[in-house]
């Protein structure tokens, strides 16, 4: 056994997604030795520019970028064999080695191509009460788990015949609800079964037993990254139901979907961005309509990186911030984004919710009230020096330094870096206000 016992340090979302994830893990994987990615699936899409090329991940965790590190789809996630098989050759074209180091948790979910259909047809039928999901097949995958009917990756590990079979009567079984609740075309069984067959040569010899691959990680003292996917506010218990994912993306989610149990955490990093973008519907009190919501989208290039959808733009939600760096017990913030908010005159942060005659700044968890909050905002000094070259915390203005502070003061937690740019070596280690 090593002397030193290896630690767990997460990085999670803490508003409604998009607050640069993807960046931070790639580059906090330097210093780690595995990368975990514990909830979600393909609906996630986190972005890494680095030497003039930009990578997208849906599932495969954003260490990858990092030689010789591990990277572990975890239990948690609900993984369609098809997109990955798909982005580790996408990789592999683009001459990254991916050979040996991506693992897949024998007891993550399949999300099979029904589970695409039916969030489509689910979304349909709601009609103008839609979630606005990515139509990656995250709800459906999620049911089928919670009600015991889900295949797992160890399915993989079958013989050809058994899988067939099982994937065969799980299709039919499929068609049935499809026909008897939607008026919908079915699924071609054979079709279906064979692209989940066509896989099985990639998908079969990265299972691995996640559990006993991190214990043994941990005590030969190896450092692990737990990625977290989506954000805080989009948390199936704890953000804005029912306009959520289906998973937890808040700390919860990271101890359940990694298999890593408390004692061996570390530090919990929330990533918020210097602003707030939420996609698809639900309740957004800081939102900016018009054009100065444009303009931050323009800006800040706020389209989704799996959906390409226009990401909706506001000022900075503390109300919101306060709440998810409860609920995650966040040690240290990683603030992203920043150099979008140069040449402002000025910059607001939403500090409070008004709500009818009361002001709110506790976030309320009633989805009634917070479609009626109004956004009480406090007003500060912008500034017109572009950050992008920046690598000292010497060289960002003082009335950056102003709102800085006033948010790590405000959410209780030190700032470890900010970023201010989309590549790797754009990011500032946080010094004394
Ligand atoms: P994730 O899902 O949390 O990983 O975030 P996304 O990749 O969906 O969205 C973040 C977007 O902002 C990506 O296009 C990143 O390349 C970009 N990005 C990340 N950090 C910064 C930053 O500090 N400044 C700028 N301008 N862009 C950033
Ligand atoms: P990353 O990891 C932003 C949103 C969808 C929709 C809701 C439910 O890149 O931050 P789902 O397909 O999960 O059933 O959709 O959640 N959503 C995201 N928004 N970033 C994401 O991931 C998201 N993943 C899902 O837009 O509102
Ligand atoms: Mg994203």
């Amino acid at each position: 056994m090593s002397e030193k016992r290896g630690r767990a340090t997460v990085v999670l979302g803490g508003q409604w997604g998009d607050e640069g994830k993807g960046k931070i893990v790639d580059f906090l994987a330097e210093s780690h030795d595995v990368v975990v990615r514990f909830q979600g699936g393909a609906n996630a899409g986190h972005t890494i520019r680095t030497e003039g090329q930009e990578y997208i991940f849906h599932l495969i965790p954003s260490g990858i970028l990092m030689e010789g590190k591990d990277c572990i789809l975890g239990g948690g996630l609900v993984v369609d064999p098809l997109e990955l098989a798909e982005e580790l050759a996408g990789l592999r074209a683009r001459g990254v080695a991916v050979e040996g180091r991506v693992f897949l948790s024998s007891s993550a979910h399949m999300l099979l191509p029904y589970h695409k259909v039916l969030d489509r047809l689910e979304e349909e039928s709601k009609k103008g009460k839609s979630i606005g999901t990515t139509g990656r097949g995250i709800g459906p995958a999620y049911k089928d788990k919670a009600s015991r009917t889900g295949l797992r990756a160890e399915m993989y590990a079958k013989e050809d015949e058994r899988l067939e079979r099982i994937l065969m009567e799980r299709v039919i079984e499929i068609n049935r609800t499809i026909a008897a609740l939607y008026d919908a075309e079915a699924l071609s069984p054979k079709e279906t079964v064979d692209k989940v067959m066509a896989v099985k040569p990639v998908i079969e010899p990265m299972l691995v037993d996640s559990h006993r691959y991190l214990q043994d990680a941990m005590r030969a003292g190896k450092d692990i990254l737990l990625e977290g996917a989506q954000g805080t506010m989009l948390d199936l218990d704890h953000g804005t139901y029912p306009f959520v994912t289906s998973s937890n993306p808040s700390i919860g989610g990271a101890i359940v979907g990694s298999g890593v149990a408390p004692k061996n955490l570390g530090d919990v990093i929330g990533i918020f961005k210097a602003y707030c973008t939420r996609v698809g519907n639900g309740p957004f009190p800081s939102e900016l309509h018009g054009e100065e919501g444009e303009s931050l989208r323009q800006e800040g290039a706020e389209f989704g990186a799996t959906t390409g959808r226009p990401r909706r733009c506001g000022w900075f939600d503390l109300v919101a911030a306060r709440y998810s760096a409860e609920v995650n017990g966040v040690t240290q913030l990683v603030i992203t984004k920043f150099d979008i908010l140069c040449g402002m005159k000025k910059v607001q942060v939403c500090t409070g919710y008004r709500i009818g005659d009361e002001i709110h700044q506790d976030y309320p968890r009633d989805l009634s009230l917070l479609e009626r909050a109004e956004p009480v905002l406090r007003e500060f000094e912008g500034w017109s020096e572009k950050l992008g070259d920046a690598r000292n915390w010497d060289e960002i203005p003082e009335a950056a330094k102003v709102y800085l502070k006033f948010l790590s003061d405000e959410l209780e937690t030190p700032i470890l870096y900010v970023s201010v740019g989309p590549d790797r070596k754009q990011i500032i280690p946080a010094g004394e206000f």
